[in-house]
């Protein structure tokens, strides 16, 4: 089976099985994740926002916006990647996810990557960063990449997580912003395996 039709039997079955009901009755629709399923890299973000719910597509209002420079900057752009969030409902008011939500999505965000098999995934701020790596502070390791070992379906797998700050967090901060610009220019680096990890 191609990665698209796998995509496509993880998104049914999300449908199927109804995942957090009562996030899918007061969203617009399903947020499954947009972008190319051969991707090198996987952005990971946190839930849907307001455009999000509305579109179908994840990143597509000011943050997204944020993120298509960060992307450009490193000569990428949105058919590099593939992107998603972890709570594929939009949460009521733009609160923030819950553990139980984060929780119900999270088999179905990591069969997501098991298809696609990135070189990188790139975490989005401090919901998507603590999935895989819980109990740390991204003011402490943004920028910094890390290489975890998950089991899926019995399979064990290694992932490379690079944590950055969430682009909104940078949309009326400088000084975020170049932080984020400077932390998104190992993306590169680590899609050649040209970047020495560390831990
Ligand atoms: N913020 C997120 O975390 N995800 C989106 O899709 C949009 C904004």
């Amino acid at each position: 089976m191609s990665t698209a039709s796998t995509l496509d039997q993880i998104k049914a079955d999300i449908l199927n099985k109804n995942i957090c009901p009562e996030l899918a009755k007061q969203a617009t629709q399903l947020v499954f994740g947009s972008g190319n399923p051969n991707a090198d890299v996987v952005f990971i973000g946190e839930a849907p926002g307001k455009n999000e719910d509305l579109k179908g597509e994840p990143f597509v209002g000011a943050s997204g916006r944020f993120l298509d420079e960060m992307l450009a900057s490193v000569g990428l752009d949105r058919s590099d990647i593939y992107i998603t969030n972890i709570v594929k409902y939009r949460p009521p008011n733009n609160r923030d996810p819950l553990p139980v939500e984060k929780q119900a999505f999270l088999p179905y965000l990591y069969a997501q990557l098991a298809a696609i098999k990135p070189k990188v995934i790139v975490t989005l701020g401090r919901h998507s960063t603590n999935c895989f790596l819980p109990g740390l502070q991204i003011s402490q390791i943004h920028g910094q990449p890390k290489r975890i070992r998950v089991k899926v379906h019995g399979t064990e797998l290694t992932w490379v997580i690079l944590p950055l700050y969430h682009p909104a967090a940078a949309l009326y901060n400088g000084s975020m912003r170049s932080t984020l610009l400077d932390d998104f220019a190992s993306v590169p680096a680590l899609i050649s395996n040209d970047y020495k990890i560390t831990l």
